[in-house]
């Protein structure tokens, strides 16, 4: 087994790992890391829910290959709060009661927070389409699509 350096820096700390090649970003994460907030779903890109952003775009952790993050800057859905203070995505999900059994959250979160920080205001097709890649097999997506709406009215 042959490990390889990666260092890089993970909601906002500096990070230096030994890594497989065959490692993905979630497997370092979710192992060495201990950041659990990026859920293992599918493993294969289907389900968004490992979804975090890499230098500021969301991606599916589960397809990336840890090596390819290299000086890459990384935040996961632990980081996305500010302090005790929700983020007005987090805040809204909990208030328009877009969380039930919670596993796609962290995923949907991210995703989110990246369309938001894109597009403050989008419409709520643009929601959809953002969300598109995040499976929930829970609450039928509208007070998800409705709680995304709303954080942006909170933060505007
Ligand atoms: S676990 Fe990565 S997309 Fe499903
Ligand atoms: S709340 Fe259960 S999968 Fe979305």
């Amino acid at each position: 087994m042959t490990f390889h350096h990666l260092t890089f820096t993970v909601n906002g700390q500096a990070q230096a790992v030994l890594v497989e090649p065959r490692q993905t970003l979630l497997d370092v994460l979710r192992g060495p890391l201990n950041l659990r907030g990026a859920h293992r779903g599918c493993d294969s890109g289907d389900c968004g829910a490992c979804t975090v952003m890499l230098n500021g775009q969301p991606v599916t952790a589960c397809l990336v290959l840890a090596l390819d993050c290299q000086d890459a800057q990384v935040l996961t859905v632990e980081a996305v709060a500010d302090g005790p203070v929700m983020h007005a995505v987090q805040q809204a999900l909990v208030d328009k009661g877009g969380i039930q059994c919670g596993f796609c959250t962290p995923g949907m979160v991210m995703a989110a927070v990246a369309l938001l920080n894109e597009n403050p205001r989008p419409s709520e097709p643009q929601v959809r389409r953002a969300l598109a890649g995040n499976l929930c097999r829970c609450t039928g997506y509208q007070k998800i699509v409705e709680a995304v709406l709303v954080a942006a009215e909170m933060s505007a």
